[in-house]
Protein backbone atom coordinates (compact mmCIF):
# COMPACT_ATOMS: atom_id res chain seq x y z
CA UNK A 1 0.00 0.00 0.00
CA UNK A 2 1.50 3.43 -1.12
CA UNK A 3 -0.31 6.56 -0.45
CA UNK A 4 -3.00 5.30 0.66
CA UNK A 5 -4.04 3.15 -2.53
CA UNK A 6 -3.80 -0.76 -2.72
CA UNK A 7 -1.76 -2.01 -5.50
CA UNK A 8 -3.49 -4.79 -7.56
CA UNK A 9 -2.26 -6.68 -10.57
CA UNK A 10 -3.13 -6.55 -14.07
CA UNK A 11 -4.99 -9.78 -13.99
CA UNK A 12 -7.00 -8.25 -11.05
CA UNK A 13 -7.56 -5.34 -13.06
CA UNK A 14 -8.54 -6.58 -16.14
CA UNK A 15 -11.11 -8.85 -13.68
CA UNK A 16 -12.70 -6.31 -12.44
CA UNK A 17 -12.92 -4.05 -15.65
CA UNK A 18 -14.60 -7.02 -17.12
CA UNK A 19 -17.14 -7.07 -14.01
CA UNK A 20 -18.07 -3.77 -14.72
CA UNK A 21 -18.59 -3.95 -18.48
CA UNK A 22 -20.84 -7.50 -17.43
CA UNK A 23 -23.01 -5.37 -15.19
CA UNK A 24 -23.24 -2.71 -17.94
CA UNK A 25 -24.17 -5.42 -20.45
CA UNK A 26 -26.92 -7.57 -18.61
CA UNK A 27 -29.53 -5.84 -17.20
CA UNK A 28 -32.37 -8.22 -15.31
CA UNK A 29 -36.13 -8.40 -14.70
CA UNK A 30 -39.01 -10.18 -12.82
CA UNK A 31 -40.51 -12.20 -15.46
CA UNK A 32 -44.51 -11.23 -15.62
CA UNK A 33 -47.59 -12.90 -16.36
CA UNK A 34 -47.41 -10.94 -19.79
CA UNK A 35 -44.44 -12.97 -20.01
CA UNK A 36 -45.76 -16.28 -20.02
CA UNK A 37 -45.67 -17.25 -23.63
CA UNK A 38 -41.89 -15.95 -24.13
CA UNK A 39 -41.03 -17.87 -21.30
CA UNK A 40 -41.90 -21.25 -22.38
CA UNK A 41 -40.54 -20.78 -25.26
CA UNK A 42 -37.21 -20.02 -24.00
CA UNK A 43 -37.32 -22.69 -21.53
CA UNK A 44 -38.34 -25.31 -23.85
CA UNK A 45 -35.63 -24.11 -26.18
CA UNK A 46 -33.05 -23.92 -22.89
CA UNK A 47 -33.84 -27.43 -22.11
CA UNK A 48 -33.67 -29.29 -26.32
CA UNK A 49 -30.42 -27.75 -26.68
CA UNK A 50 -29.40 -28.36 -23.13
CA UNK A 51 -30.08 -32.17 -23.30
CA UNK A 52 -30.63 -33.20 -27.12
CA UNK A 53 -27.03 -33.79 -27.55
CA UNK A 54 -26.73 -36.12 -24.54
CA UNK A 55 -29.69 -38.70 -24.09
CA UNK A 56 -32.24 -40.20 -26.72
CA UNK A 57 -34.85 -38.33 -28.97
CA UNK A 58 -37.43 -41.13 -27.51
CA UNK A 59 -36.98 -39.90 -23.70
CA UNK A 60 -36.47 -36.33 -24.52
CA UNK A 61 -39.83 -36.10 -26.83
CA UNK A 62 -42.13 -38.15 -24.09
CA UNK A 63 -40.19 -36.01 -21.08
CA UNK A 64 -41.13 -32.49 -22.86
CA UNK A 65 -44.60 -33.36 -24.41
CA UNK A 66 -45.49 -34.92 -21.22
CA UNK A 67 -44.04 -32.79 -18.28
CA UNK A 68 -42.49 -29.42 -20.14
CA UNK A 69 -45.41 -28.99 -22.69
CA UNK A 70 -45.65 -25.48 -23.43
CA UNK A 71 -48.95 -25.02 -22.06
CA UNK A 72 -47.16 -26.48 -18.69
CA UNK A 73 -45.02 -23.84 -18.63
CA UNK A 74 -47.06 -21.09 -19.53
CA UNK A 75 -49.61 -22.21 -16.15
CA UNK A 76 -46.01 -22.20 -14.25
CA UNK A 77 -45.65 -18.44 -14.91
CA UNK A 78 -49.09 -17.14 -13.83
CA UNK A 79 -48.84 -19.23 -10.72
CA UNK A 80 -47.82 -16.78 -8.11
CA UNK A 81 -45.81 -19.27 -5.65
CA UNK A 82 -43.36 -18.63 -8.77
CA UNK A 83 -40.97 -16.68 -9.00
CA UNK A 84 -39.21 -15.92 -12.63
CA UNK A 85 -36.29 -14.13 -13.18
CA UNK A 86 -35.55 -12.87 -16.49
CA UNK A 87 -31.69 -11.67 -17.72
CA UNK A 88 -31.22 -9.17 -20.76
CA UNK A 89 -28.10 -8.75 -23.01
CA UNK A 90 -27.78 -5.45 -24.13
CA UNK A 91 -31.41 -5.82 -24.14
CA UNK A 92 -31.65 -9.46 -26.18
CA UNK A 93 -33.01 -12.60 -23.64
CA UNK A 94 -30.68 -14.18 -22.69
CA UNK A 95 -31.46 -15.93 -19.75
CA UNK A 96 -34.20 -17.07 -16.77
CA UNK A 97 -34.20 -18.60 -13.31
CA UNK A 98 -37.05 -19.99 -11.60
CA UNK A 99 -37.26 -19.96 -7.97
CA UNK A 100 -39.28 -21.03 -5.66
CA UNK A 101 -39.31 -19.44 -2.05
CA UNK A 102 -39.59 -20.88 1.29
CA UNK A 103 -38.69 -25.09 -0.69
CA UNK A 104 -37.28 -26.41 1.66
CA UNK A 105 -35.13 -29.45 1.56
CA UNK A 106 -34.75 -31.77 4.82
CA UNK A 107 -31.39 -32.15 4.84
CA UNK A 108 -30.55 -28.71 4.82
CA UNK A 109 -32.38 -28.20 8.11
CA UNK A 110 -35.25 -26.11 9.37
CA UNK A 111 -33.52 -22.44 8.43
CA UNK A 112 -35.08 -20.52 5.57
CA UNK A 113 -34.48 -22.06 2.14
CA UNK A 114 -35.09 -20.83 -1.57
CA UNK A 115 -35.06 -23.34 -4.55
CA UNK A 116 -33.53 -22.51 -7.83
CA UNK A 117 -36.00 -24.93 -9.65
CA UNK A 118 -34.33 -23.88 -12.98
CA UNK A 119 -31.65 -21.85 -14.17
CA UNK A 120 -30.41 -21.56 -18.37
CA UNK A 121 -28.44 -19.23 -20.32
CA UNK A 122 -29.54 -19.22 -23.59
CA UNK A 123 -26.95 -20.83 -25.96
CA UNK A 124 -25.85 -17.77 -27.86
CA UNK A 125 -25.05 -16.21 -25.04
CA UNK A 126 -23.37 -18.64 -22.82
CA UNK A 127 -20.04 -17.35 -21.35
CA UNK A 128 -20.83 -13.91 -21.32
CA UNK A 129 -21.23 -13.58 -17.58
CA UNK A 130 -25.25 -13.50 -18.24
CA UNK A 131 -25.32 -16.87 -15.69
CA UNK A 132 -23.41 -14.51 -12.84
CA UNK A 133 -25.44 -11.62 -13.19
CA UNK A 134 -28.47 -13.89 -12.95
CA UNK A 135 -27.21 -15.83 -9.75
CA UNK A 136 -26.12 -12.76 -8.61
CA UNK A 137 -30.11 -11.69 -9.08
CA UNK A 138 -31.69 -15.41 -7.26
CA UNK A 139 -28.85 -14.37 -4.36
CA UNK A 140 -30.38 -11.06 -3.48
CA UNK A 141 -33.74 -12.31 -4.52
CA UNK A 142 -33.35 -14.73 -1.71
CA UNK A 143 -30.96 -12.53 0.73
CA UNK A 144 -34.45 -10.04 0.62
CA UNK A 145 -36.97 -12.93 1.27
CA UNK A 146 -34.15 -13.90 4.47
CA UNK A 147 -33.26 -17.34 3.45
CA UNK A 148 -30.09 -18.50 4.93
CA UNK A 149 -29.74 -21.20 2.04
CA UNK A 150 -30.23 -21.28 -1.97
CA UNK A 151 -30.18 -24.83 -3.63
CA UNK A 152 -30.68 -26.44 -6.61
CA UNK A 153 -30.39 -29.96 -8.31
CA UNK A 154 -28.61 -30.59 -11.46
CA UNK A 155 -27.77 -33.85 -13.56
CA UNK A 156 -24.96 -35.30 -11.99
CA UNK A 157 -23.60 -35.67 -16.10
CA UNK A 158 -23.99 -31.77 -16.78
CA UNK A 159 -20.54 -30.59 -15.66
CA UNK A 160 -20.23 -27.18 -17.36
CA UNK A 161 -23.04 -26.54 -14.58
CA UNK A 162 -21.59 -28.31 -11.50
CA UNK A 163 -18.61 -26.79 -12.39
CA UNK A 164 -20.35 -23.44 -13.04
CA UNK A 165 -22.13 -23.45 -9.48
CA UNK A 166 -19.16 -24.59 -7.51
CA UNK A 167 -17.57 -21.77 -8.73
CA UNK A 168 -20.26 -19.36 -6.90
CA UNK A 169 -20.08 -21.25 -4.16
CA UNK A 170 -22.63 -24.19 -4.01
CA UNK A 171 -21.36 -27.26 -2.74
CA UNK A 172 -23.11 -31.04 -3.36
CA UNK A 173 -25.01 -32.16 0.12
CA UNK A 174 -27.02 -34.70 -1.47
CA UNK A 175 -28.88 -36.33 -4.48
CA UNK A 176 -31.89 -37.58 -5.95
CA UNK A 177 -33.51 -39.18 -8.96
CA UNK A 178 -35.56 -37.88 -11.64
CA UNK A 179 -36.86 -39.31 -14.80
CA UNK A 180 -36.23 -37.93 -18.10
CA UNK A 181 -38.87 -40.14 -20.33
CA UNK A 182 -38.16 -43.53 -19.33
CA UNK A 183 -34.60 -42.94 -18.64
CA UNK A 184 -34.12 -42.74 -14.23
CA UNK A 185 -31.20 -40.18 -14.04
CA UNK A 186 -29.29 -38.87 -11.01
CA UNK A 187 -29.50 -34.95 -9.65
CA UNK A 188 -26.84 -33.42 -7.24
CA UNK A 189 -28.23 -31.33 -4.75
CA UNK A 190 -26.00 -28.08 -3.91
CA UNK A 191 -26.30 -25.67 -1.56
CA UNK A 192 -25.19 -22.21 -1.45
CA UNK A 193 -25.04 -20.53 2.68
CA UNK A 194 -25.97 -17.17 2.37
CA UNK A 195 -24.50 -15.79 5.34
CA UNK A 196 -21.11 -16.61 3.50
CA UNK A 197 -21.79 -14.41 1.01
C1 LIG B 1 -24.03 -23.16 -16.78
C2 LIG B 1 -24.50 -21.79 -17.27
C3 LIG B 1 -25.73 -21.38 -16.48
C4 LIG B 1 -23.38 -20.77 -17.04
O1 LIG B 1 -23.82 -19.49 -17.47
P1 LIG B 1 -22.86 -18.56 -18.33
O2 LIG B 1 -23.56 -17.28 -18.60
O3 LIG B 1 -22.39 -19.33 -19.51
O4 LIG B 1 -21.65 -18.34 -17.30
P2 LIG B 1 -20.77 -17.06 -17.12
O5 LIG B 1 -20.37 -16.51 -18.45
O6 LIG B 1 -21.45 -16.13 -16.18
O7 LIG B 1 -19.52 -17.73 -16.42
C5 LIG B 1 -19.06 -17.19 -15.25
C6 LIG B 1 -18.05 -18.05 -14.57
O8 LIG B 1 -18.57 -19.35 -14.30
C7 LIG B 1 -17.50 -20.23 -14.22
N1 LIG B 1 -17.76 -21.33 -15.12
C8 LIG B 1 -18.56 -21.34 -16.21
N2 LIG B 1 -18.54 -22.55 -16.77
C9 LIG B 1 -17.70 -23.31 -16.01
C10 LIG B 1 -17.23 -24.64 -16.08
N3 LIG B 1 -17.58 -25.45 -17.06
N4 LIG B 1 -16.37 -25.07 -15.13
C11 LIG B 1 -15.95 -24.25 -14.14
N5 LIG B 1 -16.34 -22.97 -14.05
C12 LIG B 1 -17.21 -22.52 -14.97
C13 LIG B 1 -16.26 -19.50 -14.60
O9 LIG B 1 -15.62 -19.07 -13.42
C14 LIG B 1 -16.78 -18.31 -15.34
O10 LIG B 1 -15.92 -17.25 -15.21
P3 LIG B 1 -14.84 -16.90 -16.36
O11 LIG B 1 -15.52 -15.88 -17.21
O12 LIG B 1 -13.70 -16.37 -15.56
O13 LIG B 1 -14.52 -18.14 -17.12
C15 LIG B 1 -24.82 -21.78 -18.78
O14 LIG B 1 -23.68 -22.17 -19.49
C16 LIG B 1 -26.01 -22.62 -19.17
O15 LIG B 1 -27.12 -22.14 -19.14
N6 LIG B 1 -25.78 -23.88 -19.59
C17 LIG B 1 -26.81 -24.73 -20.16
C18 LIG B 1 -28.00 -24.93 -19.27
C19 LIG B 1 -27.67 -25.59 -17.99
O16 LIG B 1 -26.90 -26.53 -17.95
N7 LIG B 1 -28.31 -25.08 -16.94
C20 LIG B 1 -28.19 -25.63 -15.64
C21 LIG B 1 -29.28 -26.60 -15.41
S1 LIG B 1 -29.25 -27.15 -13.74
Amino acid sequence: MKNGHAKINFNEALSIHLNYITLILVTIRPGMKEDAEMIADISRYCFYHTYAPVNTKANLDKYMQEQFSHEMLMEEVVDDNNIFLLAYHLGNISGYAKLLNNSAHSKLGSKKQVEIVRFYVLPDFKGKGVGTQLMRACINYAKSKEADFLWLGVWEKNEPAIGFYSSLGFEKFSKHKFKLGDDEQTDCLMFKNLEED
